[in-house]
């Protein structure tokens, strides 16, 4: 079993490394990917642009991808973890969701920085705002991050139940 990530401002790739650690699997960078066993078992990480893991693909179409880690700002996959799941094309595979953390929008840069910003505009736009969506609105603004080992708990006691 292998770790295989994708992260575009290093969020996911903190989770990626600190698994690794703990479980002593190699973690590799999906441009790495030919270092890494063709169809060979791994776990995926990647990060959530618009509902969609990005790398996840490219790690279906060439690794046997035993579980899907997302990292994304949210409280949660949304709209849930089924819909989730199945928007992904993932269903089957062991699923979990890391709370990651992201830059200040004035940081982010091209493609991602127009899609954060038609996002961060319809947040505002919205009459009723919940706390969830305050949060939303002064961590896209202000940048957070979430990344804490405890919240890797769950993959890390599924990976070791699969290499022991
Ligand atoms: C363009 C863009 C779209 C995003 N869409 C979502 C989203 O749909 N759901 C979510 O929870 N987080 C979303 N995020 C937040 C990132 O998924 C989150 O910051 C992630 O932890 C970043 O990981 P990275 O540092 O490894 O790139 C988005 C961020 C950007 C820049």
């Amino acid at each position: 079993m292998t770790i295989i990530y994708e992260s575009k401002t290093g969020f996911t790739e903190k989770y990626a490394k600190m698994l690794a650690k703990i479980t002593g699997l190699k973690a590799y960078n999906i441009k790495d990917f030919n270092s890494v066993k063709k169809g060979s078992d791994v776990v995926f990480l990647g990060w959530i642009s618009a509902g969609r893991v990005k790398g996840l693909k490219k790690a279906l179409k060439n690794f046997n991808v035993k579980a899907v880690c997302a990292s994304g700002t949210g409280r949660g996959p949304e709209p849930n973890s089924a819909t989730f799941v199945k928007n992904n094309n993932i269903e089957g595979k062991e699923f979990f969701y890391l709370r990651g953390g992201n830059k200040p929008i004035r940081e982010i840069k091209g493609f991602d920085k127009v899609i954060l910003s038609m996002f961060l505009k319809m947040l505002k736009s919205k009459k009723d705002k919940t706390d969830d969506i305050i949060e939303a609105i002064n961590n896209i603004e202000s940048g957070v991050d979430y990344v804490k080992e405890e919240n890797l708990a769950e993959v890390v006691k599924w990976v070791n139940k699969q290499i022991k």
